[in-house]
């Protein structure tokens, strides 16, 4: 039997959507105007614009009766308790302890874990300390100028988002980052480094993550062909749950930093997995981070639904994925230091409600997880703006716009302001066919040729955004602003029903890999797989 959501609220929003189907959102703001500040919000110095979207105040009512008929407060309390909320394996998703200051009281499961946090999170700070002043030298007596993070997903994308978001605050060792299986990555970094004052920090809550291991492999060979095997104790430190694992792989466990399984790898930016942000930003700016973070976490815990970014963000994901028909939610930020904010949130969005069955393990009949994606403006605009205005889907767009920068161009940062608040306006409003027939009439078009030319620069207009502002891009508010989506996420995980925590999908690929590469196994594979096998030289 399918699982269905079949509380009133979802019923009469199902109707809701058919009610407002004609409506110009446009319109809705002569009618109301209050409108912009009923539907804006802050938490954590970040401000929300949510009044472009397809909604009047009904809809937010109704939405509202959903999260209470979902249960989204006990959700919420249930994520802060460190309860089981990742039912398939049993385990608590208690991230935000990882930004908790010590005195706080999180439990996992009833097991006080803040004494653990806090002293792993000293000896990080104590060891980037230690390599940030020279103290930690190489196996040749030189101090460390580069860092290389080895590891993928998790163990990858929040520190190479936080790394990239704060590289104007960088005062430590370079960082680059490893995660692909393609040999090209490692080759083409191992070029320009020097053996001497290179640190490896192998990411990685399994330790058994191939892409990993083989690159973390390769780059002990090199390392141990310039300065032989003795150096590995200088150039190599890991950050797991699977300590036995990094002893096999023959890294000091004096140099090995703990994660815990309560933390998912797409939440672990604020554990031993921000090693890399650390060494690159110090403890002082990662404790910035956290700061924010942690403010965020308060706001979703303490704040009514009415004005609670995280539950306004997914219940509006909610409204746009599962009512008015949005064929997918993009990001994009108009800051090209966020650049990898993208990649960061498509496996935190797409790796946790990607799901086809709820936590009873039911097939589910209702759309979980649009596809997730986007870029930076302003480059999205010569990319994919186009099918955004003018294609017959809709899409949802989350703007995201420091308003300050740290560059010495204020004409550029008044461009790029200019040009994210004017997409959001032309996706609401559009352009009418009138209003195109009057332009093309003061270009001096006429007759068949005008009328020929107006249905293609038609706009339709009334396409969903939201705008989110931030004071600037430090720490502080990027710690927030991730905080932010991840607790998104979960909103809509809990209204959906499904288990936000888990990815058994990605196990099937990693098995079939293995197979190939073992090729005794080829039996199991379909006659396409075996035919390119074969050109591939298998
Ligand atoms: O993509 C599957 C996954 O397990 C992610 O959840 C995780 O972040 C990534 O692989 C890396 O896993 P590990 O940190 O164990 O190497």
């Amino acid at each position: 039997m399918p699982a269905l959501i079949q509380t009133p609220a979802w019923t009469a929003l199902q109707s809701h959507a058919v009610a407002l189907r004609d409506l110009r959102t446009v319109e809705l703001f002569e009618r109301d105007p209050g409108r912009v500040e009923r539907f804006s919000a802050e938490a954590a110095g970040l401000h929300l614009d949510y009044s472009k979207q397809r909604i009047e105040p009904g809809t937010l009512d109704l939405l509202i009766a959903l999260a209470r008929q979902r249960n989204i407060p006990a959700g919420i309390e249930r994520l802060f308790r460190g309860e089981e909320t990742n039912p398939t394996e049993h385990r608590a998703a208690l991230h935000v302890a990882l930004r908790a200051p010590v005195e706080a009281d999180f439990r996992e499961q009833g097991r006080p874990v803040m004494a653990d946090v806090e002293s792993v999170r000293q000896r990080l700070y104590d060891f980037a300390g230690r390599v940030r002043q020279g103290d930690w030298r190489g196996a040749t007596g030189e101090p460390i100028r580069d860092v290389v993070n080895i590891g993928i997903g998790g163990s990858d994308l929040g520190p190479r988002l936080v790394c990239g978001a704060l590289a104007g605050e960088a005062d430590g060792p370079t960082p680059h980052f490893i995660a692909n299986m393609d040999g090209a990555e490692l080759h083409s970094l191992l070029r320009r480094l020097r053996p001497e004052t290179t640190l490896f920090v192998v990411v990685s809550k399994s330790f058994g993550t191939q892409e990993t291991l083989v690159n973390a492999r390769h780059a002990r060979e090199w390392l141990v062909a310039a300065l032989g095997a003795r150096a590995v104790a200088a150039h190599f430190v890991a950050v797991s749950t699977n300590l036995p694992a990094v002893v096999e792989f023959g890294i000091d466990p004096a140099n090995a930093f703990g994660i815990w399984d309560w933390v998912g790898g797409r939440y672990s930016l604020w554990s031993a997995v921000g090693l890399t942000a650390i060494l690159s930003l110090g403890p002082e700016r990662f404790n910035a981070l956290l700061a924010g973070a942690r403010s965020m976490d308060l706001h979703f815990r303490e704040t009514p639904l009415e004005r609670n970014l995280p539950v306004l963000l997914g219940l509006l994901a909610i409204w746009n994925t599962n009512f008015i028909g949005c064929e997918s939610q993009l990001l994009v930020p108009y800051s090209q230091r966020l650049s990898r904010l993208v990649g960061w949130a498509q496996q935190l969005e797409l790796e946790s409600n990607g799901k086809g069955v709820d936590r009873d393990g039911r097939a589910v009949d209702y759309d979980t997880t649009p596809v997730l994606w986007g870029h930076v403006g302003t480059n999205a605009q010569h990319a994919f703006f186009q099918m955004l205005h003018q294609g017959p889907t809709i899409h949802a767009i989350d703007f995201i716009l420091p308003l300050s920068v740290q560059h010495p161009y204020p004409d550029m940062h008044r461009k790029l302001v200019a040009n994210c608040l004017a997409q959001s306006a032309a996706l609401m409003r559009g352009k009418t066919a009138a209003e195109v027939r009057a332009e093309l009439e003061v270009q001096g078009l006429q007759g068949d040729e005008l009328e020929a030319a107006v249905p293609h620069r038609v706009c339709p207009g009334n396409r969903p955004s939201n705008t989110l502002l931030l004071p600037q891009l430090d720490a502080y508010h990027l710690g927030a602003l991730l905080a932010l989506y991840e607790h998104r996420t979960y909103v809509q995980g809990l209204v959906w029903g499904i288990n936000s925590f888990d990815q058994w999908g990605v196990e099937l690929g990693k098995q079939l890999a293995g197979q190939l590469i073992d090729v005794q196994s080829t039996a199991l594979q379909d006659p396409s797989t075996l035919a390119l096998m074969r050109r591939a030289g298998f």
